[in-house]
């Protein structure tokens, strides 16, 4: 049974699980590199914390307590008695598997250690575990707290138990978990990404407008927001790197970044993050 939760890079997506945390009741530990890292992830947490709480929809008590659960470090060693951490770090290998064999250090040999990856093997991931078998995908779609489904990944050497204990946890987060095989972009970034790639070079075929092929996706195909404002949400950089290591993976060319947004990504325009992508913010 999982009862405390550590959480490994507060950015976005680590600071939206470590609110799925907290507000579900688990003492939750955060980790960040720098402490100023961490203090920023808090005041995101209780921003919409707070605007819950605006809207009727969250006693100001609870997300006193919420908030009064996260506990911040910089110290890998306080994150010794958890038991499951999860990883939502920059997609890269390396800094993963670094990551991963800090953690087996100092964690019990029962605790399960999770990876948000979106586009790398969980697999190759766990590859650098004594008890690879611990390790599981859990696979958080952007923005965190509001997108109801969390990918659960069984790696190559997942046990049962850490599969089943991950599936559990998304549902006591409040989420809908599906089961899914390490393959490349598991089930719905396999289909989203060459989507996404397909809307870009529409952009770029017909000449239309990023506005107006929103509204064509949002109106005419019942998607909740158009492609180029999902762009601007994940990051040009996020994409532009899932894109790619699927690409490097499955050879098929819908797989690789568009030209169009190689270019943004060079040019910084990476969306939201950066105040400008195919939107201004
Ligand atoms: N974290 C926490 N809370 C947030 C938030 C965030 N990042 N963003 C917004 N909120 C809260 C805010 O408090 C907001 O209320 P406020 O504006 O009054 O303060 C509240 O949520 C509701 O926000 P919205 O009014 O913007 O909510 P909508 O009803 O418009 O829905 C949406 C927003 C859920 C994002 C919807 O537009 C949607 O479903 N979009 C599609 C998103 C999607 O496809 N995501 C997947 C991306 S792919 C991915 O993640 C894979 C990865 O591997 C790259």
């Amino acid at each position: 049974m999982i009862r405390s939760v550590g959480v490994v890079g507060l950015g976005a997506m680590g600071a939206g699980i470590a609110q799925l945390a907290v507000e579900a009741g688990f003492e939750t530990i955060g980790h960040e590199v720098e402490s100023s890292r961490g203090d920023a992830a808090r005041e995101r947490i209780e921003h919409f914390l707070t605007r819950k709480v605006e809207k009727g929809q969250l006693e100001p008590a609870a997300r006193d307590a919420a908030v009064a659960r996260l506990a911040l470090t910089t110290d890998p060693a306080d994150l010794a008695g958890c038991d499951l951490v999860i990883e939502a770090v920059f997609e890269d290998l390396g800094v993963k598997h670094a990551i991963f064999r800090s953690l087996e250090g100092v964690v019990r040999p029962d605790a399960i250690l999770a990876t948000n990856t979106s586009a790398l093997s969980v697999t190759e991931i766990a590859s650098v575990l004594e008890r690879p078998e611990r390790a599981v995908g859990m696979h958080f779609f952007n923005p965190a707290p509001l997108m109801p489904l969390v990918e659960i990944v069984r790696a190559e050497r997942t046990s049962d138990d850490a599969f089943e204990a991950a599936y559990a946890l998304a549902g006591r987060l409040g989420k809908t978990p599906i089961r899914c095989t390490d393959t490349p972009g598991f089930v719905v970034n396999r289909v989203l990404i060459p989507l996404l790639n397909d809307c870009v070079r529409v952009l770029d075929e017909t000449g239309v407008t990023p506005e107006d092929l929103d509204e064509g996706m949002k109106y005419g195909a019942g998607w909740p927001m158009g492609p180029c404002a999902l762009l601007d949400l994940v990051g040009a950089d996020v994409h532009v790197h899932a894109s790619e290591a699927l690409y490097e993976k499955l050879r098929e060319p819908r797989m690789a970044p568009p030209p169009h947004l190689v270019r943004m990504l060079q040019a910084g325009k990476l969306g939201r993050k950066s105040g400008e992508g195919f939107y201004r913010y």
